[in-house]
C-alpha cells in the first residue's frame, strides 16, 4: 500500500496556469498544415487557421503560446511576415528541413490565432542574427498606440489597435543554434537587447532571458549574476530521449526497457529544477525571476521515409505519462516555475494534436493536459508520499508521481501517475485538514505501453471515468491501474 498525505493546512503558492503553456515553431507541419491552411483551403478555417484545431485548443484552455521558435526565431526577420502575402519575401528554413518558408503566417496571423484560442502571446525575438533595432521596432509595431513609423505601418497593414504582448524572449538557445555564445557574452547581449524591449502604454512585457541547456549550471549562475536584475524570467530546456542524440529511439516501437528508461529520464526534470532553483535562490531569494521551462517533452527518431528535419512523431501512452510526470513536477515547484511550454503544439515532437490533410486527432498527451486543467491557478498543497518502487533490470524508480492542489471552490485535485506498467498502485491517501465527502476521478490508460491514437482509430486512448476510489474517515482509498494517469477530485 502506498501512503500519501495531502496536507490541506499547508497551502502553498498558486500554480501559475502558464505552466500549461505550449510552443509553436515554424518547423515541419506545426504552423503550415497544423495551424495555417490558408484562407482558400477546403479545410474549414477562420482567416486561414484551422477551425478543428482552434476548437480543440480552446477546450484545453491554453494559457500562453510561444512563437516563432525555437532555433527558427534566431533567423527570423519579422518584417518578412507582414503586409500583403504576395509581397512577403521567402526564406530558407535552414534548421528544419531546408524548406522554403513563404512567411504567410506572420505577426498578425499569430496574434489573431492567440485571440482565437484565448492564449496570451509569448514572442521569441532574434538575438542570433537580428539587430537590436529590429527587435525594438517589432515591439513598437505590435504594442505602440500613438503615432510612430512602426505603429503607422501596422495600421497600413490593417490593424488599428496595438496588441497586448505579454511575454518576450530575448534569443533562444543562445548557447547553441541561437548564436553559439558563451554565457558571459550572452549575458552582455541580453542586457543590451532587453533595454530596447520597451513597455508602451499599459503593455508591460515580461522579459525572458535565454537560460541553460539541461544541467549547464554555470550558465544559470552567470546569467543570474550578470543580468538577474534585468529579467523577469530565465528559460530552461530539457527534452526526454530514451536514447541519445544519435539514436534517440522509436516513438512507437518499444518495450518495457525503453518505457523504464524514458520515465527515469523524465523524473530527472525534478533534479534539474531543484539545482537551477538553488542557484537562482542565491541571487534572487525573493523569487522575482521565474524559471520558464519553455521547451520540454519527448524527442524520438522520425519514422523512416519522413523528412528528419520535420520532427514528426507519434504519441503513445508513454507520452501521457511523460506529460503527467512533468506537469506534476512543475506544479510542485510552482514557487519558481512560472511558465512551461511543451514542444510542440501540432505535428512536431510531443504534440497534443496531429493532422493529416483535413483529418485531426487528439493525442494521449492532449488528454492529460485536459485532465490537468483543474490545477491551473489553484493553490498547491503539500503532499508527502511513502512510495513503492518500480524496479527493472536492477534499477529502481518511484512507482507513483503526485501533485495536489485546492481550487477557488475548495475542491482538492490529486493527479497521480502510476509508472509501473505491470502493477496496480494501491493508495491510502490521508486528507489532513479536509473533510472530503465525495471523490470522483478521470483517467488515461491503455492496453499496451505503446498504444496510440491513429487516424483510423483516433479514440483508442481518451479520458475515461475512474471509479476505483472511495473516502472513509478522512482517507481516500484508490487502486490505480498499471501504467495510468489519474486525476481525483475531492469535495
Ligand atoms: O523544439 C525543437 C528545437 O529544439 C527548438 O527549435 C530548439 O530551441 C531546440 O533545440
Amino acid at each position: 500500500m502506498i501512503k500519501i498525505k495531502v496536507n490541506a493546512h499547508e497551502k502553498k503558492e498558486i500554480i501559475n496556469k502558464n505552466i500549461y503553456g505550449h510552443f509553436s515553431e515554424h518547423l515541419g507541419r506545426c504552423i503550415y498544415g497544423g495551424i495555417w491552411v490558408g484562407k482558400d483551403s477546403p479545410i474549414p478555417n477562420t482567416d486561414g487557421m484551422r477551425n478543428d484545431v482552434i476548437e480543440a485548443l480552446r477546450d484545453i484552455k491554453i494559457p500562453v503560446l510561444r512563437w516563432p521558435g525555437g532555433c527558427f526565431a534566431d533567423e527570423y526577420n519579422w518584417m518578412d511576415g507582414i503586409g500583403p502575402y504576395e509581397k512577403r519575401p521567402t526564406m530558407i528554413n535552414t534548421h528544419w528541413g531546408g524548406v522554403t518558408e513563404n512567411n504567410h503566417f506572420g505577426t498578425h496571423e499569430f496574434l489573431q490565432f492567440c485571440d482565437l484560442i484565448g492564449a496570451k502571446p509569448y514572442i521569441n525575438g532574434n538575438v542570433g542574427s537580428g539587430t537590436v533595432r529590429e527587435m525594438q521596432q517589432w515591439v513598437e509595431y505590435m504594442t505602440f498606440d500613438g503615432k510612430s513609423p512602426m505603429a503607422d505601418l501596422r495600421r497600413e497593414n490593417g490593424r488599428e489597435e496595438p496588441w497586448k504582448v505579454d511575454f518576450f524572449g530575448i534569443g533562444n538557445e543562445s548557447w547553441g543554434c541561437g548564436g553559439n555564445m558563451l554565457a558571459e557574452y550572452y549575458a552582455d547581449e541580453y542586457r543590451r537587447y532587453q533595454t530596447y524591449v520597451r513597455n508602451f502604454g499599459d503593455n508591460k512585457i515580461y522579459k525572458i532571458a535565454c537560460g541553460p541547456s539541461v544541467d549547464d549550471y554555470n550558465w544559470t549562475d552567470v546569467l543570474m549574476k550578470k543580468a538577474g536584475k534585468l529579467m523577469d524570467g530565465l528559460s530552461l530546456h530539457y527534452y526526454t530521449l530514451p536514447g541519445d542524440w544519435t539514436v534517440k529511439g522509436s516513438a512507437v516501437d518499444f518495450g518495457e526497457e525503453e518505457w523504464f528508461i524514458t520515465l527515469k529520464k523524465t523524473l530527472f526534470m525534478d533534479e534539474l529544477i531543484v539545482k537551477h532553483k538553488e542557484i537562482m535562490d542565491r541571487y534572487d531569494p525573493e523569487k522575482k525571476v521565474g524559471l520558464i521551462v519553455d521547451e520540454w517533452g519527448s524527442w524520438y527518431d522520425t519514422e523512416p521515409g519522413e523528412n528528419p528535419g520535420f520532427l514528426h512523431q507519434q504519441n503513445t501512452l508513454r507520452d501521457a505519462l511523460i506529460a503527467g510526470i512533468n506537469l506534476n513536477i512543475f506544479n510542485n515547484h510552482c514557487d519558481r516555475v512560472q511558465m512551461a511550454n511543451i514542444a510542440q503544439l501540432v505535428n512536431v515532437l510531443q504534440a497534443v494534436i496531429l493532422t493529416e490533410g483535413e483529418k485531426m486527432l487528439l493525442t494521449p498527451t492532449y488528454h492529460v493536459f485536459k485532465m490537468y486543467t483543474v490545477h491551473m491557478d489553484a493553490q498547491l498543497l503539500e503532499t508527502e508520499v511513502e512510495n513503492a518502487e518500480y524496479a527493472y533490470n536492477n534499477e529502481k524508480i518511484p512507482q507513483i508521481n503526485v501533485s495536489s492542489s485546492i481550487d477557488s471552490e475548495g475542491k482538492i485535485h490529486i493527479s497521480i501517475c502510476n509508472l509501473n506498467p505491470n502493477q496496480e498502485a494501491e493508495i491510502d491517501c490521508e486528507l489532513d485538514g479536509f473533510s472530503g465527502k465525495k471523490v470522483t476521478g478521470k483517467m488515461v490508460s491503455a492496453e499496451q505501453v505503446n498504444s496510440k491514437n491513429t487516424f483510423e482509430n483516433p479514440e483508442e486512448i481518451s479520458i475515461t471515468s475512474f471509479q476505483n476510489a472511495t473516502i472513509k474517515e478522512g482517507h481516500l482509498i484508490a487502486t490505480l491501474p498499471a501504467k495510468s494517469v489519474v486525476v481525483l477530485e475531492v469535495e
